[in-house]
Order: C-alpha cells, then sequence, then structure tokens
C-alpha cells in the first residue's frame, strides 16, 4: 500500500514515456517525431504523417507508396458489416455508430488481434487506417437515407472518404481539390496529441493486452465526449444558440464570466495550451480561406470571430489563460463542406486514428508497460456490521 498521491484528473501525472509527440503548453509548440505542425501543415500529408507517427520516421517514396497503396486495398468492409449499420436507429449519432462498427472489427478480422505478433499488429493498422472512413461514411448515410457506396480504390484517401459520404450512384461526384486539400490538412493538425483523453484511454485498456480494434474503439468513446472531441460540435450549437438569440456577443460572454447554467466558452481553453494552440492559428486561417470562398459568406464566421476578440481582451479569459482551440474553428470549415454538426466529432476521430495506433503501438512494445491501474483516496465508511433486511 504505502502512501498514494492524489491527482484527478491527471493535471501532473505521467502515466508513460513517449517519443512520439512533443508539446510546450507555454510557448505553443506542437511537434510529430521533432517535426513542428506548422512545417507538417504545409509540406506533409494525412497518410505520409500517419506513416511518421505509426513507424517514427518521415517515409521514403517507396515505402509511402506502399503503405498508401495497401490502405488503399483494405477500404472494402466485410459485406455481413454493412448489415450492422441497418440495425441502429436513423437518428443515432455517428459516434455511437463508429464506436460499435470498431469494436465489431475485432469479429470479423479475427486473424489480426493477437496484440504481441508484430505482422497482425501491422495488419490491423491498415485494417483501421482504411476502414474506419469507409464506417464514417456509411454512418452518415444510413442516417440521412441514401445508398451506401463502395470505396473506389482508384481515389487517394480523402478523395474516396468526401465521395462515399457526399456521392450518390445517380451522378458521379465531382472532387473539389480545395476541399480535399483543407480535409487533408485538418486531418493532420488532429493526427496527434499525446496523454489527451482519448489516447490515455486507448493505452489503458490496451495495457491489458486487450486488442487494437478493442482499445481504438475505447479511444472513440472517450472522444465523443464534449469536453474533447465533441467540443467542434458543441462550438458550431453556441454560435447557432447565439445567432437565434439574437446574436448578443457581449452577453453570451457575460454568461460564461458569471458561470450561468454551467456555460463556457466552448472551444477555448485547454488543459496544456497557456498561450496558443498553435493548430488553432492554422485552421483560423483555413477557415478564412475556405469560408471566403463561398458566394454566401455564412454570419456564424463573424460571430466567432467576434467572440474570439471580445473574449482574447476580457481579463476573465486572459487570467485563466483562455485561448481558442483547435476546435474553435473547425467546426465552421466542416459546416462549409457540407458536414453536418453530428459528423464534426467523426472527423476528429479519423484525424486522431494514426495517434491512437502509434501510441498503443509504442505501448505494447515497451518493455517497462505495465497494466495501467491507479490507486484511490477512500472517503466512504469504516467498517460496520451488515444488518437483515427486517432490521432496517
Ligand atoms: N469557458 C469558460 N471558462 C473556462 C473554460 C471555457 N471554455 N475553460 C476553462 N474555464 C475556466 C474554468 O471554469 C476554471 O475557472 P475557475 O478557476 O474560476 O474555476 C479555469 O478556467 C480553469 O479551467 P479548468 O476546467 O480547471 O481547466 P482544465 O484543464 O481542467 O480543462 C478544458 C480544460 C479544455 C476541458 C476546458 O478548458 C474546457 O472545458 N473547454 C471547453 C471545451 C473545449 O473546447 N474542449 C476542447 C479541448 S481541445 C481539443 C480536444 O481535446 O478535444
Amino acid at each position: 500500500t504505502g502512501q498514494v498521491t492524489l491527482d484527478t484528473g491527471f493535471v501532473n501525472t505521467a502515466s508513460c514515456v513517449s517519443s512520439i509527440t512533443y508539446i510546450d503548453g507555454d510557448e505553443g509548440i506542437l511537434r510529430y517525431r521533432g517535426y513542428p505542425i506548422e512545417q507538417l501543415a504545409e509540406g506533409s500529408t494525412f497518410l505520409e504523417t500517419s506513416y511518421l507517427l505509426i513507424h517514427g520516421e518521415l517515409p521514403s517514396a517507396q515505402q509511402l507508396e506502399a503503405f498508401t497503396n495497401r490502405i488503399q486495398h483494405h477500404t472494402l468492409l466485410h459485406e455481413e458489416m454493412r448489415r450492422f449499420f441497418d440495425g441502429f436507429p436513423r437518428d443515432a449519432h455517428p459516434m455511437a455508430v463508429l464506436s460499435s462498427a470498431v469494436s465489431a472489427l475485432s469479429t470479423f478480422y479475427q486473424d489480426s488481434l493477437n496484440p504481441f505478433d508484430e505482422e497482425q499488429v501491422e495488419i490491423s493498422t491498415i485494417r483501421l487506417m482504411a476502414k474506419v472512413p469507409t464506417i464514417a461514411s456509411y454512418a452518415y448515410k444510413k442516417a440521412i437515407g441514401q445508398p451506401m457506396l463502395y470505396p473506389d480504390n482508384s481515389l487517394g484517401y480523402v478523395e474516396n472518404f468526401l465521395r462515399m459520404t457526399f456521392g450518390v450512384p445517380a451522378t458521379p461526384y465531382e472532387i473539389d481539390p480545395v476541399m480535399v486539400k483543407v480535409l487533408d490538412m485538418l486531418l493532420l493538425l488532429h493526427a496527434d496529441h499525446e496523454q489527451n483523453c482519448s489516447t490515455s484511454t486507448v493505452r489503458l485498456v490496451g495495457s491489458s493486452h486487450a486488442n487494437l480494434f478493442a482499445s481504438v474503439s475505447a479511444g472513440v468513446n472517450a472522444l465523443f465526449g464534449p469536453l474533447h472531441g465533441g467540443a467542434n460540435q458543441a462550438v458550431l450549437e453556441m454560435l447557432q444558440d447565439i445567432k437565434a438569440d439574437g446574436g448578443d456577443v457581449a452577453s453570451f460572454v457575460r454568461k460564461v464570466k458569471n458561470k450561468e447554467d454551467g456555460v463556457k466558452l466552448m472551444g477555448f481553453g485547454h488543459r496544456v495550451y497557456k498561450n496558443y494552440d498553435p493548430r488553432a492559428a492554422l485552421v483560423k486561417k483555413a477557415a478564412q480561406e475556405v469560408l471566403g470562398r463561398m458566394s454566401q459568406p455564412d454570419p456564424l464566421l463573424d460571430l466567432a470571430m467576434e467572440l474570439e476578440e471580445i473574449a482574447l481582451a476580457d481579463d476573465f479569459f486572459v487570467s485563466r489563460k483562455l485561448y481558442p482551440n483547435v476546435d474553435f474553428y473547425t467546426g465552421l470549415i466542416y459546416k462549409a463542406m457540407g458536414f453536418p454538426t453530428t459528423m464534426f466529432t467523426v472527423l476528429f476521430a479519423l484525424g486522431r486514428l494514426p495517434g491512437w495506433i502509434a501510441q498503443w503501438r509504442e505501448m505494447i512494445n515497451d518493455p517497462d508497460t505495465k497494466i495501467g491501474r491507479p490507486r484511490q483516496v477512500y472517503t466512504g465508511y469504516a467498517a460496520r456490521n451488515y444488518t437483515p433486511i427486517a432490521a432496517r
């Protein structure tokens, strides 16, 4: 037993050693395997960065081609899996469908479940990277009552996902290269973020030697919550509510400061970043670009910028070191692309997938890994005697 230290929310407790992602929250620095996020966002692609996170080094042209080809050839879901989507209610949240379907991968792909067989881990890695976009688009198609499209292996990763999501069999799907480029960059910006809630969940579940599919589906569920990945949906709903209430940003900010009904400024604040979130700066630029192309400007963008400006000049937010995080502007871009709000967190999951996989693989290969098993500070009754029900 001995002395235990209470650290609710693990504010000061490191749960592992890791060489994947570096964050300096005071300086607003984020690096994957040493490479600054700004350079990767500018020059790399989501799949190349996924390779980097998972394998530790940037791939050669040949390695990238092999990785991409392998993923492209695993995009099809087991035909029986398509039936899953019929069992869920039409209005199910796609994150709930996604986690269930990812969990079900353990039932269909039983030949890649051994966490200590490197080849099997590699196959389940490829399967996840390939099939999660297919699952995500099926969840969406089911919700809107359109037929599911089979993947097209001649298309790139993001193109294929967009076609499966927005395409219909009746007409050829026209790919918008700007949309592809921006979505690819957004996925890349979400690809890893060291020991956040969902990644810690993936590691914790995996520390019991549960397989990769089971661990990742637990991560999807952790990401679902509005304080984590669900924040991108919550931001847009907040902006819509403010607009519906007449667009009075100042009075909304007052509500947040008075902590009325626990109202928070969604998309603001971060456990680690106390200066600025470097991802948010890149997302804001992309939002202005994408929304600037639209024939009808989205009034919610102006509202978001006004909200940011007011908050950044207000002592409540400044003294608590609350700045826009990655989720503040992403929803506006996803909305402009045509995604419904319920799909926003699914897009976060698509992006975070290589990070979960990389972290799980690092965990399973680390000889110092032990099963995750926190202690507690007990505040309940001391020993007392059971009384029979007739005597109560
Ligand atoms: N709006 C208003 N007040 C806030 C906010 C916010 N968004 N975030 C923190 N605070 C206040 C909080 O009430 C507390 O005030 P006080 O000292 O008076 O009690 C103080 O700031 C410190 O906050 P905390 O809750 O102790 O900070 P934390 O590190 O536990 O929480 C957070 C971090 C991200 C959960 C939180 O800032 C938050 O709830 N933000 C809104 C949700 C959000 O945007 N989440 C996305 C995070 S980034 C991407 C991701 O992980 O998915």
